[in-house]
This record gives C-alpha cells, structure tokens and sequence, in this order.
C-alpha cells in the first residue's frame, strides 16, 4: 500500500516537473498580453511547452525553469503580440483572387470588387435565358435600361444563378486554401473566420499533411437562398462532417458553427443595396432629397425571425451581413424579439457601416458583437462622391461607428473582409485609430491621389489597444474561444507573434507610422509558421520556409487587387488601362 502510494506521488511530480520544463523561452521581447489587465512586460519572457504557455512574465521569470534542452529564443527587444483574429474573411475566394488568370472562354461574368453584383455580357445573359421579361428575383435586381432590356448588371440574389453557372475558374479549393493561408500567416493571422463557407475537403488534406497554418472557422452560407430548413440541413450536415470538436493547440483544425446570411447589400453607390432607414437621396435640382430606394432587403423580418429560430435551434450561430442602418436595425429587432441574451458566438452583425444612433447600444443590452471593417474608415474610392452625396452629410460623418459600439458597450470585433480588400492587418489597424489610410502604402486608397489622403470624419478614433484588442482576444471572445486564444496567459495556447515595430508605443510609432510594420515570426501552437528575421533559429526558419508551396508561390499575386474603380476617372490595373 505504501510502495504503491510513494510510486503514485513520484508519478505525480514527475509529471508536474515534466510539464513545467520549457521546451522554448522567447525573452527580450516586449510582450503585450492583452489579459484583462493589459499587462506588459518589457524586456519579457514567455515560455511554451507543447504548443501551450507555461509562463508570460518579466526578465528571468520563465528561464528560470529552463532545463539543458530548453531552447533560448533572444527576440532583440521585438514586440510580442498575440496570434492575429480576422473574424470576417473570404480565403478561398482570396486565393482564387490570387492565382486567377483571364480566361477567355465565353460567356463572360465579371464579379463586383464588393463580390456582391456581377455583370454579364451578352452571351451569359443568353445562357441564363434573361431578357426583358425576367422577373426580379427575391432580394434581387436585374439591371434594365431604358427600354427595359437588361444592362447585364446583376445584384445580389440576382446574381446567384450566374455564379453557379460560372464553375470554378479552374482553381483548386485546396490550391486557394493554401495560397490564402500563405499570406494570411505571413501577416500573423493564427485564426481566422471564413465568412461564406462552403463544404470543402481542403483544409482536412492540409491538416493531415500538416500544413495548415491557422484555426478556421467556418461559417456556412448560400449566396441568395431563402430554403432556411435546406441551410439548416446542410450547416448541420457541415458540422457533423467536419467540425474538428474542441481546439487543440498543436493540432489546428476547422470549426463550423456558424452560418451566414445577407440580410442586405452594399451601401456604395451604383448598388446602393443596403438596406436604410431613409432612403438613398436623388439629385432633384442640385439638391439631394430622399428617393424611393431603401435598398434591397434579403429577407422580410418574418423569414429573419424563421431563420433565427431553426439555426439557434440546431445549436449555431448566425454571422449576418448587414451594412445599412435599417439592415441592421431588422437584426436587431429580430434579436429583440427572441426576448433573450445571446452568447457572444449566437447573433453578430458583420460590417455594421452605418448604424442609426438610436440602433448603437442595442449592440452591448442584446449580447451582437459587431465584427466591422476597420479599413473602410478611410477616404476610399468606394466613398466617392456620388456615394457621399447619396447618402447625404449627416449618414456620412457616422459611418463606420467603430468607437460608438464600444462606447455604448458593444464587443467591438475586426473582420477583413478580403479580399474585398487587400489584406493588411497593420494597415487595417492604423485606419481604425486614424480613420485615415497611408499613402506609403498601396493597399491603402490614400496612394491613390491627394483625394484620399486625411481624415474620413471626425468621429473619435479606436485607441490603439481597442483596435489591437479587436483584432486579437475580442474576436476569441465572439468566437467562444477566449480560454484558448487571443491573448498571451499561462495555459493559452502558443499563438504568438513578434512584430519588428511597437503598435502599442506612442513614442516608438507615431500614429502616422502605425501601419509600417511586418510580422517578423509567427508561431502556432508553438510551432513556427512564418520567420523572416535574424535572430529566428535556423531550423526554425527552415520549417517555416518548407511550408512554402513554390508552385503556389510562384503564381501568388498579392499586388493589384485593390479596387482602383473611380467613377468617371481613369483606372489602372497592373499595366491595363482602362
Ligand atoms: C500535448 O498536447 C496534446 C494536445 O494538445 C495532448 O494530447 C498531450 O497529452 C500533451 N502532451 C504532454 C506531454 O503534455
Ligand atoms: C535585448 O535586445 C536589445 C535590442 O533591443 C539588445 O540591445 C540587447 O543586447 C538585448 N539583450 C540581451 C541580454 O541580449
Ligand atoms: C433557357 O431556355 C432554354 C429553352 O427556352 C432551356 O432549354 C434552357 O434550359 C434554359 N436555360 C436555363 C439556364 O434556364
Ligand atoms: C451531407 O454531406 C454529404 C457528404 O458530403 C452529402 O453527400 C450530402 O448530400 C449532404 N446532405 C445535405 C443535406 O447537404
Ligand atoms: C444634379 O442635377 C442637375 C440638373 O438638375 C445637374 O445639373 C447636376 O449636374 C446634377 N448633379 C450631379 C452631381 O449629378
Ligand atoms: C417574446 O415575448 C412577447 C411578449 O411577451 C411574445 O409575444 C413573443 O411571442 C415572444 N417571442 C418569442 C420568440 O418567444
Ligand atoms: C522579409 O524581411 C525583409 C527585410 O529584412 C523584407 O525586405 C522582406 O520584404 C520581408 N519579406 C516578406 C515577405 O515580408
Ligand atoms: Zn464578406
């Protein structure tokens, strides 16, 4: 009995002292944790051990426990940041963005830089048998002149058979998969939400290869389907096929728990398909008055409230594509009338552009985190002039309320949207505390001309830790996943990034500066995914290096998908003019 005892209790420390060896300390970093207290240790130090923290503190705190094979990792008083989050991102549709060639076989469709509409020339419009006759499709437009032929503009669900008969472009799910998760861990994203999700083998493969370099989340979407027990089935379908179950921190995985659905359009103008409380002014006169264009609802409140009950009801959350006030407005009134709190993961707003004053702190009594876009509150050429002056001055200077959802109390949390956009997680960030872009930078509209360049508005921007925090342990905190990521804790997993510039230092990085930066080392669950820096071990490097598909590589583009459609001025795209 005592023999046994004495083996159990030696059993016991041994695997205590096993567990608290290091494999790996990073130290001489300045490490934000973005705990709940935002501690910060300068010159820091942060151990891991199979993929887990073990330790996050001040010179000496965590090497002390090394042992003779614990690796040493001197950062050279690096900025050491938590994993990056994008809660709202497209990386199938980005990596196809990125190997697409033209192709020349006809018909036709070319796809709107908001990925919303699409045109059609004649021959696809001939294939899809639309002529005067056609009907608007529900939550639809067909584009029409004059004489009520059709233009070859088609909007939203109208757009729908198009796609489907428009095939793959040739390019792979897994192909995409890996060309998006290539840039996204170049820029330190460890997980991300897949905003449009459609069952796919790939990121299974590349797990099983080990090649998958970020957690995504999926969340399951038909563009332009209102059949909500048809969704129901197939996300549960999804889920039970494919859903990887409780987060490993060695083993990245796919999660679907989500399911997306546009409850409205785009607000820019030509589509103005967003859904507003008044609506889209018209020239009348040199004054601009309200038209009769509200937008394009995707759904009536009944079949809203239809598809809140049957996805709550088999257990997942709803991602809503809103952009309008009164888009957002119908979520919220639909939430309202559940007559019940959701969890962070049950009910968020994606995009949320513009929110009518009365509308901001519903965010925070209901329990819908908004997952915004920081970069659109720059001067861009989607806010261009007929935009601005169809929404008139007073919508204008509250668009993009970042700071007035977190103020009222709302769970403020960053989603890309690319590539509806480039991705540039810095870039991204610094508009969201300047609401201005950088003309240094090609990503961001400012580089366009003198037009672009300053302040959106004078709303208050984030600060930085507020927009850093979306962007990292808030959207862990939307996705239910804040005990395991988004923030540097003992026991968190080793999502980690260092950064070659101080995002947090006012003095190091003038907010101008904000957006200059690069991810120098990104480490998931400990392992690394991406170095580019000296002081990175070799073999470190190495790894990260061999995870570089050259095939892929070689036909990424990155550059040139920024949408440059200024209206009525001349656009260049690569070395076309148009
Ligand atoms: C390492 O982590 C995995 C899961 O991430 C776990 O199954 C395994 O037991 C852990 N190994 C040790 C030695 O802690
Ligand atoms: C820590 O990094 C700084 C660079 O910021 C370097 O000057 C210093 O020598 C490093 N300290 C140690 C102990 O390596
Ligand atoms: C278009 O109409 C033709 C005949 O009118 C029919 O055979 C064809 O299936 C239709 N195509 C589509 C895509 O509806
Ligand atoms: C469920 O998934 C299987 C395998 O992917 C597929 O064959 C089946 O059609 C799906 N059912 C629904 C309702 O989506
Ligand atoms: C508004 O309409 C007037 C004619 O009523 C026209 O002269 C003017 O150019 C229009 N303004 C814009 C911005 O389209
Ligand atoms: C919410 O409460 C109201 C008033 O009590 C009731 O009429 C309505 O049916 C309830 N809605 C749901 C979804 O339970
Ligand atoms: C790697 O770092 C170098 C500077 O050390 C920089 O010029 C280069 O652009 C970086 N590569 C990438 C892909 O970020
Ligand atoms: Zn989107």
């Amino acid at each position: 009995m005592k023999t046994l005892l004495l083996t159990l209790g030696l059993g016991a420390i041994g695997c205590l002292a096993q567990a608290t060896a290091p494999e790996t300390v990073l130290t001489n970093g300045t490490i934000y944790s973005l705990d709940s207290k935002s501690s910060v240790f300068r010159r820091g130090e942060v151990s891991f051990a199979n993929g887990t923290i073990l330790c996050i503190g001040a010179e000496g705190a965590c090497a002390k426990d090394a042992t003779d094979k614990t690796r040493i990792v001197n950062l050279q008083g690096k900025t050491v940041l938590p994993g990056l989050i994008d809660a709202h991102a497209h990386p199938i549709d980005a990596g196809r963005a990125m190997l697409d060639r033209l192709n020349t076989n006809r018909p036709v469709m070319l796809i709107a830089t908001n990925q919303h509409n699409v045109w059609l020339n004649t021959r696809g419009l001939r294939a899809l048998n639309i002529t005067s006759a056609t009907a608007n499709p529900p939550g639809g437009r067909i584009g029409k002149d004059a004489n009520g032929f059709p233009t070859g503009v088609l909007e939203e669900n109208a757009a729908g058979p198009a796609r489907a008969l428009s095939g793959d472009r040739g390019i792979t799910d897994l192909d995409a998969a890996i060309a998006g998760l290539t840039v996204l861990r170049q820029q330190g994203f460890t997980t991300i939400l897949n905003a449009l999700a459609t069952p796919t083998r790939a990121w299974k493969t590349l797990a099983r290869d080990n090649r998958l370099t970020a957690r995504i989340f999926n969340a399951f979407g038909v563009f332009g389907s209102l059949d909500f027990d048809a969704i129901a089935a197939q996300a549960r379908n999804a889920t039970q096929q494919l859903d990887d179950g409780a987060m490993v921190a060695s083993r990245p995985g796919e999660f679907w728990r989500h399911v997306k659905f546009f409850v409205d359009g785009v607000l820019p103008a030509v589509s103005q398909s967003a859904m507003l409380v008044t609506p889209y002014l018209v020239n009348n006169s040199n004054t601009w008055v309200p038209g009769t264009n509200f937008g394009i609802p995707g759904s009536t409140s009944a079949q809203l409230e239809d598809l809140f009950t049957k996805i709550l009801g088999i257990n997942q959350g709803l991602h809503l594509h809103a952009c309008g006030d009164a888009g957002v407005r119908q979520i919220l009134t639909v939430a309202a009338r559940m007559n019940r709190t959701f969890t962070p993961s049950q009910v968020a707003v994606a995009h949320a552009e513009l929110v009518h004053p009365d509308d901001l702190a519903k965010f925070a009594t209901l329990g819908v985190p908004a997952v915004m876009s920081y970069q659109w509150a720059q001067k861009a050429t989607y806010w261009n002039e007929p935009s601005r002056l169809t929404l008139g001055p007073e919508r204008m200077a509250r668009t993009e309320p970042h700071t007035g959802i977190l103020s009222a109390g709302g769970l403020l949390v960053y989603g890309s949207d690319w590539p509806v956009d480039p991705l540039d997680a810095f870039l991204a960030l610094k508009v969201g505390v300047t609401r201005s872009g950088d003309a240094s930078n090609r990503n961001s509209h400012s580089s366009f001309g003198p037009q672009f360049v300053g302040r959106l508005d004078t709303q208050t921007g984030l600060t930085r830790e507020q927009a850093l925090r979306g962007m990292t342990v808030s959207a862990t905190t939307y996705l239910e996943q804040e005990k395991l990521v988004g923030s540097l804790e003992k026991g968190k997993f080793a999502d980690i990034i260092v950064t070659d510039r101080d995002f947090l230092d006012a003095r190091a990085v003038p907010d101008e500066e904000l957006g200059r930066n690069r991810v120098l080392l990104t480490l998931l669950g400990g392992r690394p995914v991406w170095a580019n820096a000296t002081w990175v071990p070799q073999d470190w490097t190495a790894t990260a290096k061999a995870l570089e598909d050259t095939a892929i590589a070689q036909r990424l583009n990155t550059r040139n998908i920024l949408p440059r459609s200024i209206s009525g001025r001349q656009c260049q795209h690569g070395s076309h003019e148009y």
